[in-house]
């Protein structure tokens, strides 16, 4: 990681666009490394790294928040149309600045239901939500942007403060059963130290557009919750069968069970040589455990 500054120019700095949970993340890992890193959110905010960006209210940044700006995260969702919000209000300012690198975190839903076989970045998207639909939208904004853009799609994203432990806490857990069901999932901390460590390595290592970002063990979410109650030294409410849990879920709740993908991180992690912080749910959890 120390290397990271003289693999970028010393004066790199940073935006990110969307300061939410892996936005936030971020930021506070490059500025540890002594970058400069401001970030955007809808409403202002009290931090002077924080400036206001807003599609849905057209409230756009003023142009000194990109002098200087060299490196682009974007972590905003699509919009309700399947837009990418960020390349709708800000595409032409982004093409006028001398960028070296975009990121853009995507998800791994646009690769739809694969019945828990391994999915990776050589087969063809097919995304069987709505919302995928639209995420693969933007992806494609992102790739004909002719900006130099990397995308990172991404599993379910956990980390302190985002766990089953908060869910637990808030008694919002709901433990269900499926069989041969699957679930991938990324801690923050990899999300953020695997770009570093592309960005420091991107001299030698050879270029790739699409990226997954997920841990090696793809597992039931039984599995996930029986090892947090086993960490709190509490017993794990008794499981339900989907067939009876579905008609209480939400709907959004009710289509994460609808996909079942194994999502492979062999790009990443075998050809590219990143090494996972956390390798699996379980040291990802002890994590979170110990920053409860
Ligand atoms: N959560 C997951 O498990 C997961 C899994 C795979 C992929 N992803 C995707 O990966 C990305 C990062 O995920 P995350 O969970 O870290 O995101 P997050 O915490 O939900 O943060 C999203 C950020 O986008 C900003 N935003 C949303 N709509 C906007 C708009 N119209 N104009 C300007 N800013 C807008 C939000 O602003 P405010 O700060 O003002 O709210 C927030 O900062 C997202 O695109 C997410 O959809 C998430």
């Amino acid at each position: 990681m120390k290397n990271l500054a003289s693999a970028l120019r010393n004066k790199s700095k940073f935006l990110i666009l969307g300061c939410g949970f892996s936005g936030n993340f971020f930021a506070k890992t490059i500025r540890k490394l002594g970058f400069t890193a401001l970030t955007s959110s809808r409403t202002i905010k009290k931090d002077q790294n924080s400036f206001v960006f807003n599609s849905e209210e057209g409230r756009v940044p003023n142009d000194k928040i990109f002098d200087g700006v060299t490196h682009i995260l974007s972590c905003i969702p699509p919009d309700k149309n399947g837009r990418d919000p960020v390349l709708g209000s800000l595409k032409s300012k982004l093409k006028s600045l001398p960028l070296e690198w975009v990121g853009y975190l995507s998800t791994t839903g646009v690769y739809g239901n694969t019945e828990g076989d391994w999915v990776s970045e050589i087969d063809k998207p097919n995304p069987l939500q709505k919302r995928s639909h639209k995420r693969l939208n933007c992806e494609k904004e992102w790739i004909e942007s002719g900006l130099p853009v990397q995308i990172f799609r991404l599993p379910g994203i956990y980390g302190p403060g985002r766990s089953t432990f908060e869910a637990i806490k808030n008694q919002k857990i709901r433990v269900i059963s499926k069989k041969n069901q699957v679930f991938s999932r990324i801690h923050v901390a990899d999300i953020t130290n695997a770009i570093i460590y592309l960005l420091q390595n991107k001299d030698s290592l050879k270029f790739h557009q699409i990226i997954n970002i997920a841990d090696d063990e793809p597992c039931s979410q039984e599995e996930v919750i029986q090892y947090c109650y086993d960490l709190i030294g509490l017993k794990m409410p008794k499981p339900i069968l989907f067939e009876d849990a579905k008609k209480e879920l939400s709907p959004i709740a009710q289509s994460f069970w609808m996909e079942n993908r194994r999502v492979s991180n062999k790009l990443l992690c075998k050809t590219l040589g990143y090494k996972l912080i956390y390798k699996n749910y379980k040291v990802g959890l002890k994590n979170c455990f110990l920053n409860i």
